[in-house]
Order: structure tokens, then C-alpha cells, then sequence
């Protein structure tokens, strides 16, 4: 594959400081852009060029824009109950910004793009596993509807001005470096809660089915599609469907000790199974999910117990 140099937005984030590792074990230069509202400046890898910025700075990003390849856009803000409190924020965050971004590289001459959607513009899935070539759904909260516009924004851009361009719609990822507040995943929720003796709580008695995805299986993804063209939309997941109780069985078995749980019973307008085909992105490039939950698992306690003891 050919070098090219990277903007990573948001490469100071979770999944963002795995792709800037990625792509520069790959060989390619990074430049990270991050406001570092919820990144942090030690995820960003020593190699990789630091600027600090916000989206909402049109000139300034144009400047830093110029000269790059590709854009991997992944600045947004993201905890999807902060979205019900928040629409305004997460509109123009994740809308607004995306489209001064796109307004920026058409003028600083870049024309490629991969954007980090979700696999939560499906909604409540018909059919499993979730095909690439299924259907949008009717969004359920601000954030789903901030994925979905910045979706349509970038067909835009492909349509109008040329730009090739790949939504990569992830399905749960997990890893180290999953640093947000309020937390409201459950793979660090279960192990951070585990590692301090604390109740964990679970819904539906363990029973949701989610694809979770390893965060550097992820951030392979993005390394893969660089040279694609034209406008594509890849799942990126596991592709084996999990349940919340299999989570908890394994994070026991790592720790060595039962965990607490408080059952809260059920709660309204939580999708009870979902998990992912990525046919489509293996098909184009080869791509798949290498790391085993338990793998996975393992590492991500090791994580979060080196953050625990303050390493
Ligand atoms: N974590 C998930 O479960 C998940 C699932 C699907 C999709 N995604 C998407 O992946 C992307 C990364 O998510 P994450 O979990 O790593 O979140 P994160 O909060 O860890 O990372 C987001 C990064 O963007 C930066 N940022 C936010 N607004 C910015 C702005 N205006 N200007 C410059 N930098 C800004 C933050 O400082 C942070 O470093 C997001 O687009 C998110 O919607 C995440």
C-alpha cells in the first residue's frame, strides 16, 4: 500500500489513538487534530503530529488540512443518553462540524474521507446478521439522527464535489484507552465496576445480544480502506452475536471471583439483539475481526487495572 499522510480527528479519543497507532505502524504519517474535550494528549502516539484545534475553527483546520491525503474523521461527542440532554451540542458537534470539515478539505484540495458511523442508524434490525445493504432506519435519539446527517452530508460531498469516501459503521467496540464520563458502554462498565467491588448493573438479565468488536480489530479497519474509492459503507463487527451474560461469565473467568450484579430489570428502547455481517468490507479488502472476545477481554482488564494502580 502506498504512504500517505492521515488527519485523524479526534486521534486523541478511544478508537481515534488506536487508528493514529495503526496507521503509523503501517507506515503512513499521522497528524492528530483534537480539541481534547473528552481525548486525552498522552493516547495521542509519540510519532504522530499534535494540533491541538476544534472543527468549529474553519481556518485554522483548512491550514493544518493542506498537504494530507485523507481525512479519518472521528471527533464527535458520543454517549448517546448525553445526546437526549444535549441535541443542540451533539447537532452542532457532530452535524455542523462535519460539514465545516468537508468545507474545509474541498478547500485545501482533499478530497477522501472515512467517517466513523454507527451501526446504530439500522435501528431495531429485521434480519440478522446485519447485512451492509440493509436499510437506514427512522433515528431514536440525537445521536443516531447526528450519525445519520453526517452520513448524508458526506454522500453530498461525494455527489457534488468528487469525494471519495467510507462510513465505517461500527458495532460495540472495546479496549484500552475507553476513558469516558459518564461511561455508558458495558464492557468497561462491567470490568471497572469488577475491579472495584462494586455492583454491576445489567438489564434484561444479561440477555441483549451485541457484536462487540476489538478496538485494534477496529482501528485495522481503517488502515484497510485508504485506497478505495468512490462512496462505501462497510459494518465493522465481530460478527458473532454475544450476550451481555457471556460478557459477564468471561470477565469472571479472567478475575478469578464472582461479580456483583444488580438487576435492573428491563428498560425501554433497548434493541435486543444486534450483530453484524461485515461481508461487504471482507469482500473489498480483506478485512476481518481477528481478536477473540476472551483476548480481548484480557487485555482490557489489564488496562484498566494498570490505570487502577496508577501505571
Ligand atoms: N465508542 C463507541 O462505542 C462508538 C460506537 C460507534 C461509533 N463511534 C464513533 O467513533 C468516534 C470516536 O468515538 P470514541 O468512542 O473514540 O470517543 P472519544 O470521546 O474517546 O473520542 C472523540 C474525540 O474527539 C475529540 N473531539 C470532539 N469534538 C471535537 C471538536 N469539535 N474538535 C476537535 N476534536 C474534537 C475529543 O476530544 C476526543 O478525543 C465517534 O465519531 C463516535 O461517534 C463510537
Amino acid at each position: 500500500m502506498t504512504q500517505m499522510r492521515v488527519f485523524v480527528t479526534g486521534g486523541a479519543g478511544f478508537i481515534g489513538s488506536h487508528v493514529a497507532r495503526e496507521l503509523l505502524a503501517a507506515g503512513h504519517a499521522v497528524t492528530v487534530f483534537d480539541n481534547l474535550s473528552t481525548g486525552h494528549r498522552q493516547q495521542v502516539p509519540r510519532d504522530a503530529a499534535f494540533i491541538k484545534g476544534d472543527l468549529k475553527q474553519d481556518q485554522r483546520l483548512e491550514t493544518a488540512l493542506a498537504g494530507h491525503d485523507i481525512v479519518i474523521h472521528l471527533a464527535a461527542l458520543v454517549p448517546v443518553p448525553v445526546s437526549v440532554l444535549r441535541p443542540v451540542d451533539f447537532t452542532e458537534n457532530n452535524v455542523v462540524n462535519t460539514v465545516r470539515l468537508l468545507e474545509a478539505m474541498r478547500r485545501a484540495g482533499v478530497r477522501r474521507i472515512v467517517f466513523s458511523s454507527s451501526a446504530t442508524v439500522y435501528g431495531n434490525p429485521k434480519r440478522l446478521p446485519l447485512r451492509e445493504d440493509e436499510p437506514v432506519a427512522l433515528p431514536s435519539n440525537p445521536y443516531g439522527a447526528s450519525k445519520l446527517a453526517a452520513e448524508g452530508f458526506i454522500a453530498v460531498y461525494h455527489s457534488l464535489h468528487g469525494f471519495d469516501a467510507t462510513i465505517l459503521r461500527y458495532f460495540n467496540p472495546y479496549g484500552p484507552n475507553e476513558l469516558c464520563e459518564p461511561e455508558t458502554h458495558v464492557v468497561p462498565n462491567i470490568i471497572r465496576a469488577a475491579l472495584n467491588d462494586l455492583p454491576i448493573p445489567v438489564f434484561w438479565q444479561g440477555e441483549q445480544v451485541r457484536d462487540y468488536i476489538y478496538v485494534e480489530d477496529l482501528a485495522r479497519a481503517h488502515g484497510s480502506v485508504l485506497n478505495l474509492t468512490g462512496l462505501n459503507y462497510f459494518n465493522v463487527g465481530s460478527e458473532k452475536g454475544v450476550k451481555v451474560k457471556e460478557v459477564l461469565q468471561a470477565v469472571t473467568d479472567i478475575l478469578g471471583h464472582p461479580l456483583r450484579i444488580d438487576d435492573l430489570g428491563e428498560r425501554a428502547g433497548d434493541v435486543p439483539a444486534i450483530y453484524a455481517s461485515s461481508e461487504r468490507l471482507r469482500k473489498a479488502t480483506g478485512w476481518q475481526a481477528k481478536v477473540s472476545l476472551e483476548e480481548g477481554l484480557e487485555r482490557t482488564v489489564v488496562f484498566f487495572r494498570g490505570l487502577k494502580a496508577g501505571v
